[in-house]
């Protein structure tokens, strides 16, 4: 797969074949992500890798509840737009997935969002190399429970930045509508 074929493959996946996705497999994935560039070369990010369906789905139904509690006391919240959905209780942020990655680093690390974001991009693309598919779930990212953070292994000191969905897709949409890079100005060189 070429580079073109990479970016275009790498879709966010919603519908995963009931496969598993090999621990093994997902460890190779995280070993290449580690190429990433962090700010000044510190590598904040840590992973924890949830293949229990039903442990997703806890994390799923935390999240929810928590979302929907923080909507109530701040109207304006702008994930707000999701509230219907978040009230079905059948629905499953994680889209019933196999595997469950969780991005999670130091609260005291300035740039631990800019780090993980690129962390994860590694791992988008490590993923569509091997013919899986991936979805960054923000919406499950909002987990409080205190007993499931223990179990989950998250420590203390850390909050989790990205969920990352993993398992192989059913099928690879088409990429969504994009526009124009937008370039204000090129300023020409004398
Ligand atoms: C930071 C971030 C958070 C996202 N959160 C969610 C989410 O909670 N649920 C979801 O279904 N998709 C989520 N997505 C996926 C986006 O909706 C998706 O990337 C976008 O629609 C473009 O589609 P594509 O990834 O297929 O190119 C998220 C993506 C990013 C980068």
């Amino acid at each position: 797969m070429d580079f073109k074929e990479l970016l275009e493959k790498r879709r966010s996946i919603r519908n995963f074949e009931d496969t598993p996705v090999g621990v093994e497999l997902v460890m190779e994935m995280l070993k290449e992500t580690t190429l990433a560039p962090t700010a000044s070369n510190a590598q904040p990010c840590n992973f924890i890798i949830v293949m229990d369906r039903a442990v997703i789905k806890r994390i799923s139904d935390d999240s929810k509840a928590n979302l929907l509690k923080e909507f109530a006391v701040n109207p304006h919240d702008r994930l707000r737009m999701y509230v219907d959905v978040l009230k079905d209780e059948a629905f499953n942020v994680f889209y019933n997935a196999p595997c469950l990655v969780l991005v999670i680093g130091d609260k005291g690390v300035a740039t631990l969002d800019f780090d993980t974001a690129l962390t994860v991009a590694y791992l988008m693309f490590a993923a569509t190399s091997r013919g899986l598919g991936t979805c960054w779930i923000n919406l499950g990212a909002s987990v409080r429970d205190p007993d499931l953070l223990r179990e989950l292994g998250v420590p203390d000191e850390c909050r989790i930045v990205a969920p990352i969905i993993l398992g192989y897709p059913k099928e690879v949409p088409m990429a969504s509508a994009r526009h124009d890079a937008r370039v204000l100005k090129v300023i020409p060189g004398k």
